[in-house]
């Protein structure tokens, strides 16, 4: 099974967008897929997905609740089904009190059985609860978790449940820090956590045509600490549509979603995208990811043919791998 989780050391690294476009072209291979939202923030994987309803409700049954063993609720009745088949643990403001609640819950409990507060396993609640408890790994073909990027005990237990890391990275002056860094910071992690963690691939993202950006580029393709499958080129239009669409990058070029002006409005409507090949291609990028990622890392056989439906236009067919046109389909 695939169990990835999308880290980046900070912020605005394209992690949510990252995460969703692989959830959505693992789904559209045909696997079953579960995404985790630990990211307590406005803008993350729960909105983008268009679920996570009661988020800020206190009073309602979610994941935090099952991790800290206090549940109001079948775990079950928390996963809500995207368009796209995916499957969403929604985020919940809660997650932002994770570790005074964790705290609270180790000094009750080291209290009771007379241990030190050291010896508790403090980052291995979430993996106890979707292995041990819910045994995800019998229901679904991929686990994915977009974390809170902050080095803390909610990034610490999604580590500890998944071993594995998706590293985007994104060209700036701070990117070359965290190139460097990186095999270091899983280093350092394997050794707090005493397990091993795996680098499946980084990904370089949002990356221009200018020199400084496709140095930068070169720099990574060129190197032999870690696999570059793809790079994601800068797409701003498209994926800034993702948060209009609800979905994936699949979905916006699919339905045709755009953000216009109209009346001195900006609307975003379905069905007014003009099709264009780089917008095409990055979709194959992305599906090569995945298909590198699933295959590659994880050993999980999968079709790498995409197909794309775009309104008002015939099904077009691509293998990813080979990256050429194989056939049009016909309706
Ligand atoms: N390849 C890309 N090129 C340009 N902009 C992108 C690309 N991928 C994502 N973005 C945009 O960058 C912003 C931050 O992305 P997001 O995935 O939310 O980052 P994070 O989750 O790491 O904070 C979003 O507005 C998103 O639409
Ligand atoms: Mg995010």
């Amino acid at each position: 099974m695939i169990t990835v989780v999308v880290y980046s050391e900070s912020g605005g690294t394209f992690k949510t967008t990252t995460t969703a476009n692989l959830a959505a072209a693992w789904a559209r291979m045909g696997l079953d897929v579960c995404v985790i939202d630990l990211d307590p923030q406005e803008g993350n994987l729960t909105s983008l997905f268009d679920v996570g309803e009661h988020r800020s409700d206190p009073d309602v049954d979610n994941l935090v609740k099952h991790i800290l063993e206090m549940p109001d609720g079948d775990f079950d009745d928390l996963i809500e089904t995207s368009d796209e088949g995916v499957d969403v643990i929604p985020s919940h403001d809660m997650l932002s009190d994770f570790t005074s609640n964790l705290e609270q819950k180790i000094s009750y409990e080291t209290g009771m059985k007379n241990m030190s507060k050291a010896e508790y396993p403090r980052y291995e609640l979430l993996h106890e609860l979707l292995w041990e408890k819910q045994a995800l790994h019998e229901e679904y073909d991929a686990v994915l978790i977009d974390p809170n990027a902050r080095a803390e005990d909610l990034l610490y237990n999604a580590i500890f449940a998944l071993r594995t890391l998706v590293a985007p990275v994104k060209p700036a002056g701070k990117g070359n820090l965290s190139l460097d860094g990186l095999e270091e910071l899983v280093a350092n992690m394997s050794d707090e956590l005493d397990i091993q963690i795996g680098l499946s691939c980084v990904i370089p993202s949002g990356v221009g045509q200018t020199n400084a950006h496709q140095q930068y580029y070169k720099q990574f393709d060129g190197t032999d600490e870690f696999d570059t499958p793809v790079a994601i080129a800068d797409r701003e239009s498209l994926m800034d549509t993702m948060w209009e669409a609800r979905g994936s990058a699949f979905k916006v070029l699919e339905e045709g979603w755009k953000t216009f002006e109209d009346d001195g409005e900006m609307v975003s409507e379905p069905g007014h995208r003009r099709v264009r090949d780089r917008e095409v291609e990055t979709l194959c990028d992305l599906y090569e990811l995945a298909a590198f990622i699933a295959t590659d890392t994880f050993g999980v056989d999968v079709d790498t043919e995409l197909v794309l439906d775009i309104q008002d236009d015939e099904p077009r067919t691509f293998d990813v791998r080979e990256r050429a046109e194989t056939e049009v389909v016909t309706r």
